[in-house]
């Protein structure tokens, strides 16, 4: 007994937080239920396509709310950094030689040109193309060619204009409206501890890429939010690996879902000490547009995949999508086995979720008025979404 208590206590976060929940899993399955909402919500398709809504949402949740620009480790040394446009704001994201992570505007004071231009890297400084202008990393203009024949008061503007930027839980979040007010306590609201059971900072990323998909941003997140399509929609390519059983939480603005392996079956039936705790996959949300799922195709359980999601109209939204090692590639053939999952998850979430988003885009605006698409209390992330989209724009 007291070697198990040793065992338990030399654990990761992420294996205890997996304990803590199976459990949770068997009750519901023993009971025959899991995480439901209290009854069925009536959504109104203009959620999906109002183009009025869409422009509030854009300013609300897009250029004042926090957005994940990338993680700790993308920035990791003095000098390092990435660009940042998906908002379309175009905006650098630096860490300093100081260590502190900066965000400005990839607009050069002079006249507005892009000051850097590739995607990544590392540099003590960097200079505008279109007239020469250097700076440092905290943004500061340090050299200006022919300064004394550049006339008039400039000193003011010899600096690039800074946006709210701050790192925690192995996250950089940005705020994408230069000299506003970043209130990432508020944000959080709590959600903090529960990101730190991910261990970011150990991360490795793998592979990934950016997906454009016509569809509305929200539409797009929903199919991330329940179990329910699953045995039909991903019949083929997840036969067989989850049950739709599943638990729910809620971190102010922000969940986290767990659903259950196929194995839950057979959990019910045998001791705990029995049960592969890695096959329970595990899917974070940070409002509003973040989803971290963790071990979902993995039987390793130690994949983890990062959607973020950005809307650059009503019906159209990149998505964001890596996969990451959960502490770090182990072996050639621990990033062999990321690399063929990925191609399953991207099959997956490009030719199944997001072909049904796509699809469903130009029949949502046919309905007639009064039409209202149910959302199942077992469809409790949805709901909680879209909950909190109604609460924020007042619809
Ligand atoms: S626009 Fe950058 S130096 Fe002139
Ligand atoms: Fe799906």
């Amino acid at each position: 007994m007291a070697d198990d208590v040793q065992l338990r206590s030399q654990e990761t976060p992420l294996r205890q937080l997996r304990r803590r929940l199976a459990p949770r899993l068997v009750d519901y399955a023993r009971r025959g239920t899991m995480a439901l909402a209290d009854g069925v919500m009536k959504e109104d398709p203009s959620f999906f396509i109002d183009p009025e809504l869409f422009a509030r949402e854009r300013q609300k949740f897009f250029r004042e709310t926090p957005l994940i620009a990338c993680l700790s480790n993308q920035l990791p040394e003095p000098g390092s950094f990435v660009t940042f446009d998906a908002t379309s704001v175009p905006m650098i994201v630096m860490r300093g030689k100081d260590g502190q992570v900066r965000a400005f505007l990839n607009v050069c004071p002079h006249r507005g040109a892009r000051v850097i231009r590739n995607d990544s890297g590392k540099t003590s400084r960097f200079s505008c193309r279109f007239h020469g202008w250097t700076f440092d990393t905290t943004g500061k203009v340090i050299g200006v060619p022919e300064e004394a024949q550049f006339c008039g008061e400039i000193d003011a503007q010899k600096h690039l204009t800074a946006c709210p930027a701050e790192e925690r839980h192995g996250l950089v979040f940005v705020q994408a409206t230069p000299n506003s007010t970043m209130d990432l306590d508020a944000h959080l609201a709590g959600f903090g501890p529960e990101i730190d059971v991910l261990e970011l900072h150990k991360a490795e990323r793998v592979i990934g890429e950016d997906l454009e998909i016509r569809a509305n941003w929200k539409y797009g997140i929903d199919t991330f939010f329940e179990t329910y399509h699953l045995n039909s929609l991903h019949r083929e390519t997840f036969k067989g690996l989850f049950s739709p059983v599943c638990a729910f939480e809620t971190f102010g603005r922000h969940h986290r879902y767990t659903f259950a392996p196929m194995a839950l079956d057979e959990w019910v039936r045998t001791p705990e000490s029995e049960w592969n705790l890695d096959l329970l996959p595990l899917q974070y949300f940070i409002f509003p547009n973040t989803v971290i799922a963790v071990g979902s195709v993995s039987q390793t359980g130690v994949t983890m995949t990062i959607h973020n999601i950005f809307p650059h109209s009503v019906g159209e939204f990149t998505s964001r999508m890596a996969v990451w090692a959960v502490g770090g590639v182990r072996s050639p053939e621990h990033r062999a086995d990321i690399e063929s999952n990925y191609e399953k998850i991207r099959s997956a979430v490009l030719n199944e979720d997001y072909s049904v988003t796509s699809e469903a885009w130009p029949g949502l605006s046919s309905l007639p008025p009064g039409t209202k698409l149910p959302v199942g209390p077992n469809e409790i992330g949805l709901q909680n979404f879209h909950r909190n989209v109604h609460e924020l724009m007042g619809v």
